[in-house]
């Protein structure tokens, strides 16, 4: 039996993936670019196991039994790595150093995240990005993280890109075999060390328009979408590239923001339309650029961002982040106890949360930009920063038990 533990980070895209030309084997319309968020504050953790012994292959996610042979996207995953291990398994073998035949083993999985899917935040990058990677593990395959992502595209557009640390471009590619559709990091985490994120989690009832769904209906309806697609999107890559190289906020933050906005722009261009964005998180839209718009040396200091869901996600160098956390704080209050609604990891405030809300030297603000929120707008502060790609983990952390059954 061999047991491999692994974790993988999330990755928060600042050029959006939106649309595949190939639902197969998930080939994107369009390049797009991350940021990989430290796996210390949000990680899916996954532990493969394999035996001859076992009957057949077994998945548990998040504490229940799922049937992996229904789970395609999976099922692909597994039949990838699995070829690949079975070619090295066939060379040893014709060199006369055979390897233990793990290809032709069953499997064990086991998967968790270490926050509640309730919170509407995108698991399915880290999940199976964490799949994905610790198969590569177990198997010992030696091939590229590039060649690993490109197998961990199959399971989840957005999850190639969390084989990376730093900061990440899927490149679409050209060929119809998806080949060269992979992730390449542009820079490590070390890069950048100033870049943080706050992630604020908008309360939402409703469940919204899947992505899957959502991005085909889109290429399907949008009009906008082609000019997005061939006009806008490959001159924002290398526009975002080297901005990341140069640690350039200013175009960093520009290029976020209307990504962005343009992105939930081709939503609603979608017909019938789709809605990921809600009221709170527009206000926290309009806070930000009233934000930006009062700094004093009329630079921008934050950045906002959002995926297929209300969430926000505020990118922002080290130095603002007090103000922001207090700005959210004051704007968004909060009946929770204060360490549930917000852990201040990093200590990055003193006081109490909301209390001295006023941006320093914001001579212009206009503190009724947006009247305060309903208490309980927002659920949750996270405060996070730019960090590493996926991690092994040690024996003692799986999440199976010796017989192979979840802990
Ligand atoms: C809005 O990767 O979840 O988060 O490939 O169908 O699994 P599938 O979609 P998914 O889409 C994520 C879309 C996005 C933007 C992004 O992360 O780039």
């Amino acid at each position: 039996m061999k047991t491999v533990t692994c974790t993988a980070p999330v990755n928060i895209a600042v050029i959006k993936y939106w649309g595949k030309r190939d639902t197969e084997l998930i080939l994107p319309t369009n390049s797009s670019l991350s940021v990989t968020l430290s796996q210390d504050i949000l990680h899916s953790k996954t532990t493969i196991s394999a035996a001859k012994e076992y009957d057949h292959d077994r998945l548990w996610l998040n504490g229940i039994e799922e049937d992996i042979t229904k789970n395609k996207r999976m099922h692909n995953c597994f039949r990838e790595t699995r070829a690949i291990r079975q070619a090295m398994e066939a060379k040893a073998e014709a060199e006369g150093k055979p390897i233990e035949p793990l290809s032709t083993y069953p499997v064990h999985v086991c998967s968790e995240n270490n926050f509640p899917t309730a919170a509407g935040l995108a698991s399915s990058a880290s999940g199976l990005a964490a799949l994905v990677y610790t198969l590569s593990q177990l198997f010992e395959l030696t091939i590229s993280t590039s060649e690993v992502s490109r197998i961990a595209r199959q399971g989840s557009g957005s999850a190639c890109r969390s084989l990376f640390g730093g900061f990440v471009a899927w490149e679409m590619g050209e060929k119809e075999d998806g080949s060269d559709s992979y992730a390449v990091q542009i820079a490590p985490e070390t890069h950048w060390p100033d870049l943080q994120a706050l992630i604020c989690v908008v309360s939402d009832a409703k469940k919204g328009t899947s992505s899957t769904a959502g991005m085909q209906s889109t290429i399907k309806t949008s009009l906008l979408m082609n000019e997005r697609i061939n006009n806008i999107v490959p001159a924002r890559m290398e526009g975002m590239k080297k901005a990341v190289l140069d640690k350039d906020f200013q175009s960093f933050a520009e290029l976020t923001m209307r990504d962005s906005n343009q992105f939930h722009a081709v939503c609603l261009d979608t017909y019938p339309p789709i809605f990921y964005l809600n009221d709170t998180s527009r206000a926290i839209i309009q806070l930000i650029h009233e934000y930006n718009a009062t700094s004093p040396d009329g630079k921008l200091k934050a950045a906002y961002t959002y995926d297929a869901g209300p969430n926000a996600v505020i990118y922002a160098p080290k130095e603002n982040m007090a103000e922001i956390i207090q700005l959210i704080g004051h704007y968004f209050p909060s009946n929770k106890e204060p360490a549930e609604f917000f852990a201040n990891p990093y200590n990055a405030i003193s006081g109490k949360l909301g209390e001295d809300f006023l941006p320093k030297d914001h001579a212009k603000f206009n503190q009724n930009v947006i009247p305060v929120q309903p208490v309980g707008s927002v659920s949750r502060l996270l405060h996070t920063k730019v960090d590493d790609g996926p991690r092994v983990l040690s024996q003692d952390e799986s999440l199976l038990k010796e017989d192979g059954l979840p802990k």
